[in-house]
């Protein structure tokens, strides 16, 4: 047989059940409000990375399963998360994505977080500590101790990634989530401090789960000429998928060939402490969250999911706080060459997962994504995405690949 018609296309593949995903899971409404609900609001998020608030009073925002979320930085030099929204009539307070407070603007006076809208005040442990005209409104009904922002959960953690919870009632420690995820690059990354030396985004029309897929699974080398070249050996054949519990899959290194490609040099020089020469690590974790060392630079994506066919994605390039500048220089070359908006690598990445997205679009018909190649778990393995399916299902409650069917645990179904 050749080509198929409709009947046979929508056939059943000859695979197993857990070996493909049904596409409605990247394009239907419903199922992204529940992921929102079930999976976003539920989870540790890492937003974004210490070095990016240095000194006392600066913010980050952000936004997680659509809300606002701001991190601030104390006099004390804690951060801490909050939810960005005014207990007063729900505005949003801080609308610029980073910034100081420490300074006073034309709506605020220094060190306070300021609601533009009425001037409610609050300092940076989210006490509110003035309220316009008290007296005059709510005479002895409602002062600031009545009132104040929402903290939320937030750890500094791995690196000194700034990771935060919607859920007051998380009963884990981001290391509990992790489940051993991250310990293979802990070394590498927590010997010294890192900094962020390369920020950029794509919003980009694709289920956020398409990125993510394309971070676990490594049989698409054949989309990157740079990969191939420099990869494709004994070594690269025998890279192993782990799967850790919680959804969190390692992607175990090999020495990269780079001087395989005209241009490109050996990172040993740089590599981050512990890290054997021009060694290549990837950790992907659940929902959505990958970190990536490439010997002499950290890459970390950190999704934002903004419909069933829409996600920002924030790159961040990290590298030692202490690098001299010469050695900065050379380590954003190595990450821009690789990784920057228009590297050898990530662009192609973009470039596949939003034709996926134009085939997925909402009221598109659904098709079977496959998931089913086995290869003793090594690298063009797809049991990265099959472990990451099973727990999407277990906190949807869905079945990936019968989404109107619920889940059942795949040692009951055998
Ligand atoms: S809404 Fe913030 S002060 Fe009124
Ligand atoms: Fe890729």
């Amino acid at each position: 047989m050749s080509a198929r018609n409709h009947e046979q296309w929508n056939a059943q593949p000859k695979l197993q059940s857990g070996e493909w995903v049904d596409s409605k899971i990247y394009s239907d409404e419903e199922i992204f409000e529940e992921e929102l609900e079930k999976i976003w609001k539920q989870m540790w998020i890492p937003v974004c990375h210490e070095s990016e608030l240095k000194n006392a009073y600066d913010f980050r925002t952000m936004t997680i399963a659509r809300e606002p979320v701001i991190v601030v930085r104390g006099k004390d030099m804690k951060v801490r998360a909050f939810l960005n929204v005014c207990p007063h009539r729900g505005n949003m307070i801080e609308r610029r994505p980073s910034g100081s407070f420490a300074k006073s603007t034309p709506s605020g006076t220094p060190k306070t977080m300021t609601c533009m809208f009425h001037a409610w005040q609050f300092d940076m442990k989210g006490k509110c500590v003035n309220i316009t005209r008290k007296e005059e409104g709510y005479q002895d009904r409602l002062c600031e101790s009545d009132v104040g922002l929402r903290e939320l959960k937030s750890e500094v953690y791995f690196g000194g990634f700034i990771w935060v919870s919607l859920n007051d009632n998380i009963n884990q420690t981001v290391e509990e989530f992790a489940a051993g995820a991250l310990d293979s690059l802990a070394p590498s990354v927590n010997e010294e401090p890192l900094e962020v030396f390369h920020y950029h985004k794509a919003i980009i029309d694709c289920n956020y789960k398409l990125w993510h897929d394309t971070n676990c699974e490594f049989y698409h080398d054949y989309l990157h000429y740079h990969n191939r070249i420099t990869g494709f050996n004994d070594e690269y054949f025998a890279r192993k998928n782990t799967g850790f519990k919680g959804g969190h899959v390692n992607v175990g290194s090999f020495e990269v060939q780079y001087e395989n490609y005209e241009g490109f040099h050996s990172r040993e020089e740089l590599s981050f402490p512990h890290l054997p020469a021009n060694q290549w690590y990837m950790i992907d974790m659940f929902p959505g969250v990958n970190f990536n060392l490439r010997g002499s630079a950290l890459r970390s994506d950190i999704m934002t999911p903004l419909g069933p066919n829409k996600v920002m994605i924030e790159f961040r390039g990290l590298g030692l706080a202490s690098d001299s500048p010469k050695d900065r220089k050379i380590r954003i070359d190595h990450h821009n060459s690789i990784w920057g908006p228009f590297g050898r690598n990530l662009c192609e990445d973009l470039i596949a997962v939003t034709g996926q997205g134009a085939a997925m679009q909402s009221g598109s018909e659904s098709r079977q994504i496959l998931h089913g190649r086995h290869e003793n778990e090594t690298i063009h393995d797809e049991n990265g995405m099959r472990h990451y399916y099973e727990e999407w299902g277990r906190w949807v409650g869905r079945s990936p690949s019968h989404p109107d069917q619920p889940f059942v645990e795949p040692a009951e179904t055998a």
